[in-house]
């Protein structure tokens, strides 16, 4: 280990069991001395409340080489002109930062630890801040709601236009703030539709327990509202140079980036066989069944498989999506594209690595933790 990183580990350990202490010394002198500031966070600091500081915190830690991760921080960095973030807000973060450290770490403060701190940030803002100069696209694009469908109880299928063209690839995933309903909270969400001349973007949305920003994408958008949507992220997209057939397994909403990438392979698909494995717990959530066997009927090289886990009268399969894909195969020469919540996700991974998949021929996004 470095010594910068022996520095910020050790310091943190002096106070780590007091982290939401920190957060909330860190929030109240940013706060304090910058009132305007406040208008940048989410109303509801309670639930959100440590993840900037988290953030730092991880960033500060892992990036121990933050040469290795200039594209991740330029891209955070041009990501953060969407909370409208401006650059002399990086030295109030900074400053509030180490005086909450120093804070709470007690006797055991020693002036390294401080200097270790402010060199890791001073190198994670500065790249961060050349990422946002460097951007010139907008910090992020007005779009208007045009459609919205309720398909089942939990789950929306809508279509905004932006105001702007926006340019992404299909199997990307950009987040949405929705001002009308929930200011500033910006949650992540997969366009379910390849690039269109149309310059839409229809998106699922499956409402989750107490989610604040799912909950109104399902139940209280409506057509005519407006919505923003930032820069395309992720790379769970097709390479258009791969013979291989490909399989793609989706849980729940995790349908929509996969979608997404069978409007692609439309477009220009002759050679590959492609198959769809789509599962949920009941056939209420399989909300686009319909859709995709209609373009499984004009696509001959397209297959669908449906799997219900909880819904023992359901026709389809039966099962764990991941262990209705082990039945059918072999599959070690196909391109995997995998997408659905944390367990799913981590499931589907773990039989296809029992499966002898290559690692290398498996792209995945995760909804949620991998936990
Ligand atoms: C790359 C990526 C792409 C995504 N694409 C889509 C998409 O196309 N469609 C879609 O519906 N969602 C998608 N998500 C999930 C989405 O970003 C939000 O996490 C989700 O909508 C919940 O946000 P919220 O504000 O309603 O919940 P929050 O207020 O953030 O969370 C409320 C509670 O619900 C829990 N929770 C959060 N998400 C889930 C979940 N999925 N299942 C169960 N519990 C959860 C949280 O742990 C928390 O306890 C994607 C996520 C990622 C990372
Ligand atoms: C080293 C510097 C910084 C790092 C590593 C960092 C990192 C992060 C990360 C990873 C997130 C979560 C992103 C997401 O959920 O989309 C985040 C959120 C956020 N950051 Fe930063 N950030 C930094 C500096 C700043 C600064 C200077 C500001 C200005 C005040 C800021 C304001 C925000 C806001 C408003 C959020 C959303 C918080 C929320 O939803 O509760 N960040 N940051």
């Amino acid at each position: 280990m470095g010594d910068l990183a022996r520095l910020l580990k050790e310091s943190w350990s002096l106070v780590e069991e007091h982290r939401d202490k920190v957060a909330g010394y860190f929030y109240a002198r940013i706060f304090l001395a910058h009132p305007n500031v406040r208008d940048l966070f989410p109303v509801q600091m309670d639930v959100q409340r440590a993840r900037l500081l988290n953030a730092i915190v991880t960033a500060v830690q892992t990036l121990e080489d933050p040469e290795r991760f200039d594209e991740y921080l330029r891209g955070l960095g041009r990501d953060h002109r969407k909370f409208h973030v401006e650059p002399a807000h990086y030295e109030v973060v900074g400053g509030a930062l180490i005086e909450a450290l120093r804070q709470f770490a007690g006797d055991q403060w020693a002036i390294e630890y401080e200097q270790a701190w402010a060199d890791a940030y001073a190198v994670i803002a500065a790249k961060m801040l050349s990422g946002a100069e460097a951007d010139a696209n907008p910090p992020y694009w007005h779009a208007e709601v045009v459609a919205h469908e309720r398909r089942s109880k939990d789950i929306a299928v809508f279509t905004v236009l932006p105001l702007q063209p926006l340019e992404f690839r299909a199997g990307q995933y950009l987040s949405m703030e929705c001002p009308r309903y929930q200011p500033r909270l910006w949650r992540t969400y997969s366009p379910a539709n390849a690039p269109r001349r149309d310059n839409t973007l229809e998106f699922h949305a499956r409402a989750v327990g107490a989610g604040w920003v799912s909950s109104a994408l399902v139940r209280r958008l409506q057509v005519g509202d407006m919505v923003r949507l930032a820069a395309p992220m992720g790379s769970m997209t097709l390479d258009r140079r791969s013979t291989r057939d490909a399989v793609f397994v989706a849980g729940g909403t995790g349908l929509a980036p996969i979608k997404s990438l069978l409007e692609e392979l439309t477009r220009y698909n002759r050679t590959r066989w492609v198959h769809v494995f789509f599962g949920a717990r009941d056939r209420d959530d399989l909300y686009d069944l319909a859709e995709l066997n209609r373009l499984a009927a004009r696509y001959p090289w397209l297959s669908v498989v449906t799997a219900c886990s909880d819904d023992p009268t359901f026709g389809g399969e039966q099962g764990n999506i991941c262990d209705v894909v082990a039945r059918y195969g072999p599959w070690n020469e196909h391109d995997f594209f995998v997408s659905g919540s944390g367990p799913m996700v981590k499931a589907t991974l773990k039989t296809l690595a029992e499966l002898q998949v290559p690692p290398m021929r498996v792209k995945y996004d995760s909804f949620t933790e991998m936990t």
